[in-house]
């Protein structure tokens, strides 16, 4: 008679269906600690670590506050004392140590267009506001009030007057690309475009990195698993990332890949604009990867890789994937259109 299995053997038999579950759960849970340790040792969330880039997004963060407020139908005269105590003594800081820049400028605006319109409306102006103007005025830092600007209806209409479902839906994931070289001149208006995305308190935290050298490229390419067959025959690579040093709260965790994912679609846009066909590349990297791209490429700690993009030249006719959309009533949920919440 066979002697009876070990318990070791008989454990290992009893996890087999169940194998892949704990393998996947528990690369979940490293990489879930990988992004944790990024997030807490590289945003701006613990004042421990001020960077500048984090100084500039907490400073932006508490200026935007007031740029919205004053774009309200009808702003409160005196709103938001806490944000100007807080924005007040960020910029002393800066000031005081040397550091300015457009941030510190744009948020010198938006406290000179504060107190205006305070004093047209008859609402209280916290102390501290004077104080650092006169800090800033002190230290010849230029600041003009122009926290707001004038939209119009009919400049929005004129702008809008195309296909624009056309546009749209002539945008494709191109994987045949031409010979012709990207102009870097369509490359920079397309960041332009994508500079148009909004983000979070407009804090705007994505970069993109532009490759085009081919080997380069292809060094690159080779910690990414979706561009098999096409990689080696695109005219740039970019690569879009977002700053985690721009946020400031732990409830903002997951905006780097929300802002650096509009920027990214903006992005696209805008090189379809100009005529150049793109194909977004996952990032659905594991940590080993990310770890061997950042080394590759230099990329700095604190940006996080949202998405890859291949970009190229259009050829006269080429084929592409299907891809077809759900049925929009799969997407649009119009229960409650015109009606309360039932
Ligand atoms: C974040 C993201 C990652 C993607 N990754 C890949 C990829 O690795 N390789 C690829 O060939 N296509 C990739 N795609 C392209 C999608 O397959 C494509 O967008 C989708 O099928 C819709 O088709 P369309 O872009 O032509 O409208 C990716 C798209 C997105 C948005």
């Amino acid at each position: 008679m066979l002697p009876a299995p070990s318990f070791a053997i008989r454990t290992k038999a009893a996890l087999r269906p169940y194998w892949r579950h704990i393998r996947d759960l528990s690369q979940l849970a490293r990489f879930c600690a990988y992004d944790f340790n990024r997030f807490r040792r590289l945003s701006g969330t613990f004042p421990l670590r001020m960077t500048p880039g984090a100084e500039a997004a907490r400073i932006t963060k508490y200026y935007h506050m007031i740029e919205k407020g004053l774009a309200l139908p009808a702003p409160r005269p005196g709103f938001g004392h806490y944000a100007i105590g807080e924005l007040c003594a960020l910029l002393d800081k800066a000031i005081n140590e040397g550091r300015s820049g457009e941030h510190v400028e744009r948020a010198l605006d938006s406290l000179l267009a504060y107190r205006a319109f305070n004093s047209r409306h008859g609402g209280a102006t916290p102390g501290c506001l004077d104080h650092t103007l006169a800090n800033a005025q002190a230290r010849k830092i230029a600041c003009i009030p122009d926290a707001i600007k004038q939209a119009t209806r009919a400049e929005i209409l004129e702008a809008t007057a195309f296909d624009a479902e056309r546009f749209f839906w002539t945008r494709y994931s191109v994987r045949q690309f031409g010979n012709a070289p990207v102009a870097y001149a369509d490359i920079e208006a397309a960041v332009r475009i994508a500079q148009s995305s909004p983000s979070v308190c407009n804090r705007q935290s994505a970069r993109v990195h532009i490759i085009t050298d081919p080997s380069q490229c292809a060094a690159l390419l080779r910690f990414q698993n979706g561009n098999r067959g096409f990689g080696e025959t695109m005219g740039a690579l970019a690569i879009i990332t977002a700053d985690l040093s721009h946020f400031v709260e732990p409830t903002e965790r997951y905006q780097p890949w929300i802002d650096g994912g509009l920027f990214a679609m903006t992005f696209a846009l805008g090189l379809h604009a100009r005529g150049l066909g793109s194909c977004f590349l996952n990032w659905s990297a594991s940590i080993d990867s990310d770890r061997g791209l950042r080394a590759a490429m230099r990329l700095p700690d604190e940006e996080t890789v949202i998405a890859f993009l291949a970009i190229g030249t259009l050829r006269d006719a080429f084929t592409v994937a299907r891809s077809p959309r759900k049925a929009l009533s799969d997407v649009m949920d119009t229960k409650n259109f015109n009606r309360g919440f039932k």
